[in-house]
């Protein structure tokens, strides 16, 4: 019997693939800190739309360059949660709203603003024992991740998925607009000058489109016993 070590996993893929889903379940299975590295794209977005320098379909990357510097923006563990923090107030539902979404590819393809997130992310994940996920994780943020995860899925599927949850939320979008807005991320996310979304060589590839999230799990704990034994604690929650 063995467990799992303290690793860095690092989970990359298209938007709404369930990543973020995925790795926090993982994190609770097999206890690991979950970081979602694009909430804090997506905080820097929203400070820069309340700081009145993105809006009217720009963004004055000057202005942004003078509040980025000491934004506190910060993780906390709540309740087993990870949330974002702006300073004392936590932004974890404004950060996913349709406003925030449809600014946050283009000012994650801004090469200082993706320098000051991979700084924090760094600090965030000191001591090892997390699970990470975004766009580059594997290839750009740590690179030497014991273990890379890469998931996809069909964009129709995916749209789907994202038009329920905005509509959950009271948004009012429809999904031929979402699929849009997906598909134009997935293109800029993977043709940015810097960091782009790709797969790392050496990630396992998890296409989830006909999955559940049971067999995605039980899925990662193949892999998992496949790389360091049979595990301790087997049972799963889900
Ligand atoms: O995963 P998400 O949709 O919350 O990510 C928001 C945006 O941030 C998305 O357009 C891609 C970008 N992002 C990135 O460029 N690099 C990361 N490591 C994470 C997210």
């Amino acid at each position: 019997m063995s467990s799992i070590p303290d690793i860095i996993i690092a989970v990359d893929g298209y938007s709404s693939t369930g990543k973020s889903t995925f790795a926090k379940l993982i994190a609770k299975e097999f206890t690991f800190l979950y970081l979602d590295s694009g909430a804090m794209y997506r905080g820097v977005t929203l400070a820069g739309m309340e700081a009145g320098v993105i809006g009217d379909g720009k963004i004055d990357e000057e202005g942004l360059r003078k509040i980025i510097g000491p934004l506190p923006l910060h993780f906390r563990q709540e309740e087993g949660a990870t949330r974002l923090y702006l300073g004392e107030r936590c932004i974890e539902t404004e950060i996913r709203g349709w406003a925030v979404s449809q600014y946050v590819s283009p000012v994650s393809a801004i090469p200082w603003v993706r320098n000051w997130v991979d700084d924090r992310l760094h600090a965030f994940s000191e001591g090892g024992r997390v699970i990470m996920d975004g766009r580059d994780i594997g290839t750009t943020v740590f690179p030497n991740a014991e273990l890379k995860i890469f998931m996809t899925a069909d964009p129709a599927v995916r749209a789907q998925r994202r038009y329920d949850e905005l509509v959950a939320k009271g948004e009012s979008t429809t999904l031929e607009e979402v699929l849009a807005n997906l598909q134009d991320r997935d293109y800029r996310d993977s043709h940015r000058p810097t960091s782009p979304l790709r797969q790392a060589d050496d990630a396992y590839v998890l296409d989830n489109t006909h999955m559940t999230l049971h067999e995605e799990v039980v899925w990662m704990l193949g892999l998992l016993q496949g790389k360091f034994g049979l595990l301790e604690s087997p049972g799963l929650s889900c």
